[in-house]
């Protein structure tokens, strides 16, 4: 399974925040915004990842990220020359991915809850052809709907539809099989000039071979697509690090207890950074004892067993 970030487009709706700053490099709260995507991609155990952005900004990606390897991963680095639309990731990705199912999420995407892990890696898992992700919104009609049965199939899909069929929205974190790149080269553009996701679900769809995975009451899925949005998912994750001193989306964190990196890597990347509130949380990591029993979803995936690095 590879993993792909989309984190182009054109930011348009954080102007003038955007306007010379990639929009998935800004902060939400006290990391940038990639790191949300790229750790739910590693929580699921994808271990070789490409960030699509823009010529301008890749550098950038670059020099934050660099070749994956400090996080025990590998991550390599394309370009989307315009906002075409999100399934040109999937065209961009063609050989990168190769004969392999691929995950791809939006970078803006922030997804928490607790067994998150859990859900994501069976979702992988158990993917026959294509999963997407539905999580029930309060205002369907502004979003993309999914309908479904008990089956968890996919029975419509309607972009910002007036009389929604279901609550549930669909997220932005896609897993595909070969297929993908295929449906995506048949697109279109449709009446607002890009080529639609929901048009790669619906060849799928077709087939019968669109299923859903939904995200219950206890997850938070957010969009940082907007001020408010941004503000909004910064709050969360201060609130929910100052209550229970766990931090999101920290990556080395993830990697630690993934068994990608070792406990000396993770401590000298805590001092690297050690003026910082980061920093001083990746030494407290390393310096915790019985370290499982702060990680739950790992602890109690039968797949990911226990990881032997303390
Ligand atoms: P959007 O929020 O739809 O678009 P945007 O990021 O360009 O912002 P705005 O509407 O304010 O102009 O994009 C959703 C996510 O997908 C976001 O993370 C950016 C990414 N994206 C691309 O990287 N390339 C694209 O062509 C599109 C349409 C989106």
């Amino acid at each position: 399974m590879k993993g792909i970030i989309l984190a182009g487009g054109s930011g348009t709706r954080l102007s003038p925040s955007t306007d010379s700053m990639n929009k998935h490099l800004l902060a939400v709260y006290d990391k940038p915004m990639i790191y949300y995507p790229l750790s739910v991609l590693m929580l699921g155990g994808i271990k070789e990842i490409m960030i699509i952005s823009t010529a301008q900004d890749r550098p950038r990606f670059e020099e934050l990220l660099g070749d994956g390897s400090e996080l025990g991963i590998t991550i390599v680095y394309e370009e989307q020359h315009e906002p075409k639309g999100i399934p040109e990731a999937l065209l961009i990705g063609e050989s990168f991915v190769g004969d392999d199912d691929v995950t791809l999420i939006l970078g803006d995407n922030i997804f928490y809850g607790q067994g998150f892990t859990s859900l994501f890696r069976k979702a992988l898992q158990n993917n026959e052809y294509a999963t997407v992700f539905g999580y029930r919104v309060k205002d369907p009609e502004r979003f993309g709907v999914v309908e479904f049965d008990d089956g968890m199939n996919v029975l419509s899909l309607e972009e910002k539809p007036s009389e929604p069929k279901s609550d549930f929205a669909v997220t932005g974190l896609y897993i595909y099989d070969q297929q993908a790149a295929k449906f995506a080269r048949k697109l279109s553009f449709s009446d607002r000039g890009e080529l639609e996701i929901t048009d790669v679900n619906k060849q799928y769809l077709k087939k019968n071979q669109l299923k859903v995975q939904l995200l219950g009451r206890g997850f938070a899925w957010m969009d940082a697509g907007t001020h408010d949005a941004l503000f909004e998912a910064s709050e969360f994750v201060k609130n929910i690090q100052d209550r229970q001193g766990f931090k999101l989306a920290c990556l080395e964190e993830i990697a630690f207890y993934m068994g990608y990196i070792s406990k000396e890597m993770l401590q000298k990347k805590g001092n690297d950074m050690k003026k910082t509130d980061y920093g001083q949380y990746l030494l407290e990591i390393a310096s915790r004892k019985h370290n499982r029993q702060y990680w739950d979803d790992i602890n109690q995936h039968p797949v990911l067993g226990l990881v032997n690095n303390e």
